[in-house]
């Protein structure tokens, strides 16, 4: 804390919440648990000391930090227990992506209902993706007993410029992009998640039969999305039917802390979901 500041300050209650759990992640976030050691239940972060303005601009320089080509990036601090130390290799590779995902809820829903696939939630804004690190370290520490939340992280990190960075051709198999920054005005709709030359770069990472999942409560967004998506060649929608079978349809329908706020709203959501198709032959 800084000289001349109280802890009946809140900025500075706020500041000193942040240090202590700051020290925490830099010790923990890399840490391979031992299942059979016993420690101390760790709390779970506290959401309004994470508080950050809204929106991050995704064309500024964040000086974000990212790997020349996705060989270069080192999953093992991200996932320390799918790193085969037999092989020196990671015995996986990140198969599912969420796309903004702000305070991490679907990361935590979708890990139990995919524990062989690795998940990764990419967040523009620092404190947020903080407080999903502070969130993991806990609840992998809390369920160390069954490994519980080893196959998610998040990466602070600006998917409408670096993806390609991250993940190999055809890597993914679902994208998941739920209640995006909407940018209501016509000059700021460049700055939306999903673009023409966006969606070639999600069609590169996501591999043929892969499935990009949107959401929002937003029906000119929702619009949006799927008139980019429909004309897109290397994309086409799955049906009502789909939607309805598909597990990750539901979770994606109430885990996200957005969603949830929707629906205390008693808002809409719009569900749009499509299937990566193959690539056209070469003629
Ligand atoms: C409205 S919130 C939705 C968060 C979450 N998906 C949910 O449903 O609760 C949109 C999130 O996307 C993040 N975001 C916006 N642009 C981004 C970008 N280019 N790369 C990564 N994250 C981004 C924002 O910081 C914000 O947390």
């Amino acid at each position: 804390m800084k000289a001349g500041m109280s802890l009946d300050d809140p900025s500075s209650k706020r500041q000193a919440y942040r240090l202590k759990k700051q020290e925490n992640r830099e010790e923990l976030k890399h840490v391979r648990i031992d299942p059979t050691a016993t420690s101390e239940k760790v709390d779970l972060p506290r959401k309004r000391f994470y508080r950050q303005r809204a929106h991050s601009n995704p064309f500024s320089d964040h000086q974000l930090e990212y790997p020349v080509s996705p060989d270069d990036m080192d999953w093992q601090k991200l996932y320390p227990h799918f790193f085969d130390v037999g092989t020196n290799r990671m015995s996986k590779q990140v198969t599912i992506a969420d796309i903004g995902c702000g305070f991490g809820g679907l990361l935590i829903d979708l890990s139990p209902e995919f524990p062989e696939n690795l998940i990764l939630g990419m967040e523009i804004r620092v404190q947020v993706t903080n407080y999903v690190e502070d969130r993991i370290i806990a609840l992998r520490s809390n369920n160390a007993a069954i490994n519980g939340y080893q196959n998610i992280n998040v990466l602070r990190g600006n998917s409408m410029k670096f993806l390609p960075n991250f993940f190999h051709k055809a890597q993914l198999e679902k994208m998941f992009f739920c209640f995006p920054d909407p940018h209501f005005k016509q000059r700021k709709h460049k700055a939306r998640i999903i673009t023409n030359t966006l969606l070639s770069e999600y069609a590169y990472v996501l591999k043929e039969g892969g499935v990009v999942y949107t959401i929002t409560d937003v029906l000119d967004l929702h619009e949006w999305m799927v008139k980019h998506l429909e004309e897109h060649p290397l994309f086409d929608r799955l049906s009502k039917d789909w939607e309805q079978s598909d597990k990750c349809v539901q979770i994606m329908t109430h885990a996200t802390e957005e969603g949830k706020k929707v629906e205390r709203k008693k808002g809409d959501k719009y569900v749009a979901c499509f299937v990566r198709l193959p690539n056209p032959p070469i003629v």
